[in-house]
């Protein structure tokens, strides 16, 4: 097992513990004697029902149309309904969407109380759960409510990961490549070597990779938490992920920001910030990871969907460079000069 820790401000850090069957830490990890609630979704309800039977369930809704306020209020008023007073403990036990509602719904319940996260997707596992960003959607824009407020641990459990649907698991693998070309040039070296199949089967290589993702993500969060400078490195292929799901529903997030970081690459080369054949490099691994580098949205309508996204940011855009593998730069540029570069 790995543990890998984030300071966190007048407290003890956030741990988070990497390994096939890290989940049975969960007993040992959350305070004894305390009302505890886990928060889940019907399908890891279902696919861990054993696992779960001794602890009191909270379940959400499916999807990211959940991830709502109106979720957290279900939460909020369940929890007063178990007579659940300041002592209670939350546990977040799924993907994104459960760790994101669950790290919100802890931090504003009696104005906060204690929480963790089992993260249960590998995007949870190497992103969603780590970093302290806990919010919902409104008005059908993404996160635009939430706090910093980082659990007191994460497990990941790679050995959840065989339950979760193939498609996801390699969506998961794009934010895998981003982090990797954001700070880890060694992790990118292990992925060409590796195949889907072979991450699956492999716990210890699978933990491997996961510890080194969090990793990247852990060193950025804990110089930057609140996203006023190297943070935003972590966008890296995000921007034009975003505008892609705006304009078209046949990508999930994770394939999308695989088609986000070709893009940007590519403007890269054009701009003369990326060194040769890094773009190649990365659509190679990312088409070896199972994971589509094309789509068949015009320019101009992902141009004119990110101006709609950034509203309100100004005549320009932060963009993330990949330059090289393990090395990124970001750069404040108009949205012109980025729709030229484009094209
Ligand atoms: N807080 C952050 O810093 C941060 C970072 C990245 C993404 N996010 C958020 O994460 C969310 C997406 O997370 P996600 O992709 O995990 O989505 P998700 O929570 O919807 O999980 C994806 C699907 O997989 C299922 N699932 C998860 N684990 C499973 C398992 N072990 N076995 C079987 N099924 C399983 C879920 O039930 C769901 O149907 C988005 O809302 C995004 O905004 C947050
Ligand atoms: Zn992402």
């Amino acid at each position: 097992m790995k543990t890998i820790e984030i300071p966190r401000e007048g407290r003890t850090p956030s741990q988070i513990l990497i390994g096939a069957g890290a989940v049975a830490e969960l007993s040992e990890l959350v305070p004894a004697g305390r009302p505890l609630f886990v928060v889940t979704d019907p399908h890891l309800a279902e696919a861990y029902a054993e696992l779960l039977a001794p602890y009191r369930k909270i379940i959400i809704g499916l999807g990211e149309e959940h991830k709502t306020l109106s979720t957290v209020e279900q939460i909020h008023t369940e929890l007063i309904a178990a007579g659940a007073d300041r002592c209670c403990y939350l546990v977040g036990f799924g993907g994104g969407i459960v760790t994101d509602i669950t790290g919100f719904v802890a931090s504003t319940y009696m104005r906060g109380v204690g929480f963790g996260f089992v993260a249960t997707s590998l995007l949870a596992q190497v992103d969603a759960s780590v970093g302290g960003k806990n919010g919902v959607n409104v008005g059908g824009y993404k996160n635009m409510v939430g706090v910093f407020n980082q659990p007191d641990f994460v497990l990941c459990d790679v050995a959840l990961l065989d339950t979760l649907p193939r498609r996801e698991f390699v969506a998961g693998l794009a934010e895998v490549v981003k982090s990797a070309v954001i700070g880890d040039a060694e992790l990118f070296e292990i992925l060409e070597r590796t195949a889907v199949d072979e991450l699956l089967a492999n716990k210890e290589l699978l933990s491997e990779v996961v510890a080194r993702t969090v990793s990247v993500k852990a060193r950025i969060v804990e110089a930057d938490e609140r996203e006023g400078g190297v943070r935003r490195l972590l966008n890296l292929g995000h921007t034009l992920a975003h505008a892609i799901e705006k304009c078209s529903r046949k990508w999930v997030h994770g394939e999308a920001v695989a088609i986000g970081t070709v893009m940007i690459g590519r403007a890269a080369v054009r701009a003369g910030v990326a060194e040769s054949g890094v773009v190649e490099r990365i659509g190679r691994l990312l088409e070896r990871l199972e994971l589509p580098t094309e789509c068949d949205i015009p320019t101009e309508q992902l141009t004119a969907a990110l101006r709609k996204d950034k509203k309100g940011s100004g005549d320009s855009i932060h963009v993330v460079w990949p330059c090289g593998v393990g090395s990124c730069r970001i750069q404040t540029l108009p949205f012109t000069e980025l729709d030229e570069l484009l094209k």
